[in-house]
């Protein structure tokens, strides 16, 4: 995000805080600026907004707060606010780190960690959706975009489910670890009510095609990661019967999400979004929508 000054002392003094006894930024916030806080002993993620996104901060705090009731575990939202032209949540701090760093540092547990990913997916598909998500209203087929229309029938013979919490950004850099148990899973942007087998699909097109200049040591490390995630969600929520649609959805998905935006910088490279279009139209082939 961009980089105007923010301070986060001044964010939390306009949250009702005083003077936090330390804070630092923290990296790897795509989206949002993350900065942990030190507040009567307690640590804190502060979680600053894009400009203009009111909304979608609201939103997410309704979504944390309604999900966080039924055994996920999501960080609890402490305060939630406004600075200058950005909104702001305080939420609280998850032990370990993220799961992708977690896999880095101890690969050799790929396995195991696998399996708590996927569980921990299964979970949250079991929750039906706060009200907040059916109300807003933002159709999970939609967000394959404008052009595909036979995707979209396709799946709707599916019978999709139209109220599971779904995630939609559920990967291992938004799922905190540590190492032992899930601590928490972060960043409910693109929550909707939907299908699981959207998030699931969204999820492994993320684990096979969103991988930058991955090692092929690493590359390997992940694939026993994802053969463990899956394992881990089958064995509660059984194994997702008529994916091809799924697949393709995810792809098309990816193609609008990471392909160039004057928005958003840091898009994927054309040889990257080839991938994922060879994808996207193999799964259409294979779920007969054309393509
Ligand atoms: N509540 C939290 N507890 C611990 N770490 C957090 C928390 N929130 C964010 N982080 C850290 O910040 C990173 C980015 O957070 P995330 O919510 O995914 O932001 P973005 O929307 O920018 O992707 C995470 O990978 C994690 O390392
Ligand atoms: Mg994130």
């Amino acid at each position: 995000m961009d980089e105007e000054q923010l301070n986060p002392n001044a964010i939390l003094a306009s949250l009702g805080f005083e003077r936090p006894r330390s804070s630092e930024r923290v990296s790897g916030g795509r989206d949002t600026a993350i900065f942990r806080v030190e507040l009567g002993g307690e640590l804190h993620a502060l979680r600053v907004f894009r400009p203009g996104e009111d909304g979608v901060a609201r939103r997410e705090a309704q979504v944390m707060r309604a999900a966080g009731e039924g055994g996920v575990p999501i960080p609890r939202v402490c305060a939630e606010g406004r600075w200058r032209d950005r909104a702001a949540l305080l939420l609280s701090w998850c032990p370990g780190r993220p799961m992708a760093e977690e896999l880095a540092a101890r690969p050799w547990r790929a396995w195991p960690l696998g399996v708590l990913f996927g569980r921990c997916q299964a979970a949250i598909h079991f929750r039906s959706s706060p009200e907040a998500l059916r109300a807003a209203g933002r159709a999970w087929i939609d967000w394959a975009g404008p052009g595909e229309e036979a995707l979209a029938a396709r799946l709707r013979k599916t019978d999709p489910c139209e109220d599971s919490l779904v995630h939609l950004d559920y990967h291992p850099l938004n799922v905190m670890t540590d190492g032992e148990r899930i601590t928490g899973v972060l960043d409910w942007t693109n929550a909707r009510a939907g299908d699981p087998r959207a998030d699931y699909a969204r999820t492994l097109t993320i684990l096979r095609l969103d991988l930058g200049t991955a090692s092929p040591l690493v590359l390997a490390v992940l694939r026993v990661f994802e053969a463990g995630w899956r394992r881990g969600y089958r064995r509660i929520a059984g194994r997702p019967s008529d994916m091809a649609p799924y697949y393709a959805w995810a792809g098309a998905v990816m193609l609008r999400d990471r392909g160039p935006r004057p928005d958003r910088p840091g898009g994927m490279t054309a040889r990257e979004l080839g991938r994922v279009r060879a994808w996207a139209e193999r799964w259409k082939k294979r779920a007969e929508c054309g393509g």
